[in-house]
């Protein structure tokens, strides 16, 4: 037999080869189901998506896979409708969306009537999708706070008697307070999605960073003060630039004294911003460590974890007295994480915080 015979022979057996590697090596699951609604192929990744045996092909649909919506659509499919797409939850190791196209095959004279479907794992943009949802309803809920109050006193101004200036006071002073939340809300924001959509272009330049902290100080000492607390700082002059955008990290610095200043009581409290620089360890370059330490209400363990998520505070209440909107934290460490720093929190209830970014250093 020539070379060509031989492989005209062998063909048909390279093509299925071809085929099945194909099929095995696609990230999507795939499932064929006879007239009978029983499961004839299965790919490795449906395999390993839905933790299938390899045994289950031949098995009968209802037992590999017992879902009344994944049959109905295959058997709409065997009797000739078009393609149609279903979501499917299912529960193995971990729960997992699956976005499902279940379409007809073309009828053929040896293996007749079948049906496809093709499995994609939507489970990660599900999450993102209800992420978003989330964050619109709070920015929503934040947002009507602030503008029912403002409405409601103005309303109350608009009736006020021309000559009662006591009440004028009275009801000007908490409107000019919610509509400065509103400002902060929407301020936030507007830096949350310009971070985002990647709009904010970060300078990264060499930055001095104590006469930063001094900047960023000088207009929160007043309210540190009437709050009876001491701001000290201790920054040697000898430490070397860091690379960062100044504009940012005001913005950082300026949010973690902010609250340094909000969260710890009146009276007697401290607050120190320090700065030192930190050899490489590990994966992590040699650094600038700027640490806010307050020695105030702290935070528990539960809590530290989630206090960097938008919109999560420990007590709503505080802190929207303390015209806070939960957007801080969250805005800091994405700036620090977009100059390619990152952010440490130690914290005990009732001892105080210490929150700690840690950038490069200017070469
Ligand atoms: N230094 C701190 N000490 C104790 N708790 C803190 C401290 N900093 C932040 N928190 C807690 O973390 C929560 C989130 O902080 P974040 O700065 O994001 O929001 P906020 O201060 O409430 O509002 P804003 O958006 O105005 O900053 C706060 O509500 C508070 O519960
Ligand atoms: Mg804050």
């Amino acid at each position: 037999m020539s070379d060509i015979e031989s492989l005209e022979k062998r063909r048909p057996q390279a093509k299925a080869n071809l085929f099945f590697a194909v099929l095995n090596t696609m990230t999507d699951g795939v499932m064929v189901v006879d007239d009978r609604l029983r499961v004839v192929v299965t790919n490795r990744a449906l395999r390993e998506l839905l933790i299938l045996p390899p045994s289950s092909e031949g098995q009968p649909l209802a037992r590999v896979l017992p879902d009344s919506r994944l049959r109905e659509a295959f058997q709409k499919a065997l009797d000739g409708d078009p393609a149609r797409n279903i979501e499917l939850d299912h529960r193995g190791l971990q729960r997992r969306t699956f976005d499902v196209l279940v379409t007809p095959l073309p009828d053929h004279e040896v293996w007749g009537h079948r049906a496809l479907a093709v499995f994609r794992d939507v489970t990660e943009r599900r999450a993102l999708e209800q992420v978003l949802r989330d964050f619109i309803a709070n920015a929503s809920h934040e947002l009507r706070t602030p503008v029912t109050a403002i409405l409601g006193y103005a309303e109350t101004l608009i009736d006020l008697p021309p000559k009662d200036l006591k009440s004028l006071k009275k009801f000007t002073e908490p409107l000019y307070r919610h509509a400065q939340r509103l400002t902060t809300l929407v301020n936030r924001l507007l830096d949350l999605s310009r971070l985002d959509a990647h709009t904010w272009q970060l300078d990264l330049q060499p930055v001095e960073v104590g006469p930063l902290v001094q900047t960023v100080l000088e207009g929160l000492r007043e309210v540190a003060a009437d709050a009876g607390l001491s701001v000290t700082v201790q920054v040697p002059t000898t430490l070397p630039k860091v690379l960062a955008d100044a504009g940012a990290l005001d913005i950082v610095l300026g949010n973690l004294v902010q609250n340094a200043i909000k969260y710890t009581p009146p009276g007697g409290g401290r607050i120190e911003v320090r700065a030192r620089q930190v050899e490489a360890q590990g994966p992590y370059p040699a650094s600038l460590a700027i640490a806010v330490i307050d020695s105030g209400i702290g935070i528990n363990a539960e809590d530290q974890a989630r206090v960097f998520e938008r919109f999560y505070r420990v007590d709503p209440g505080r802190s929207r007295r303390m015209g806070g909107v939960g957007l801080g934290l969250s805005l800091v460490r994405e700036l620090v994480l977009a100059m390619g720093g990152r952010i440490e929190l130690s914290s005990q209830i009732g001892q105080g915080s210490r929150f700690t970014v840690l950038l490069p250093m200017a070469k």
